[in-house]
């Protein structure tokens, strides 16, 4: 299976994973800053920022669009517990 590399900004870590995995689970392995709540893309917990790789990200559902935008975030915050990383490497933080 493909290869992708997540990089945890806020503890320095890169970790590499399958393609295909949801950030919040490599997340949660490494012990990064990112905490999350429901886990279905429904809370809003679990935002992130991207500061690299938007590119290398699935696309956001209408849901998780939905999510980001009641809450207000910035221009390229993901949900965590959504958000796979589909290759290349992606670079993440707490937002
Ligand atoms: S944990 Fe609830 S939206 Fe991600």
């Amino acid at each position: 299976m493909a290869k992708a590399q997540v990089t945890f900004a806020d503890i320095g870590e890169t970790v590499t994973v399958s393609a295909g995995t949801r950030i919040i689970e490599v997340s949660e392995k490494v012990n990064a800053g990112l905490v999350y709540g429901c886990r279905e893309g429904d809370c809003g917990t679990c935002i992130m920022q991207v500061l690299d790789g938007w590119e290398n990200l699935s696309q956001p559902s209408v849901l998780e669009e939905k999510v980001l935008r009641d809450n207000n975030v910035g221009r390229h915050c993901r949900l965590a517990c959504q958000a796979q990383i589909l290759g290349g490497s992606v670079t993440v933080k707490p937002a």
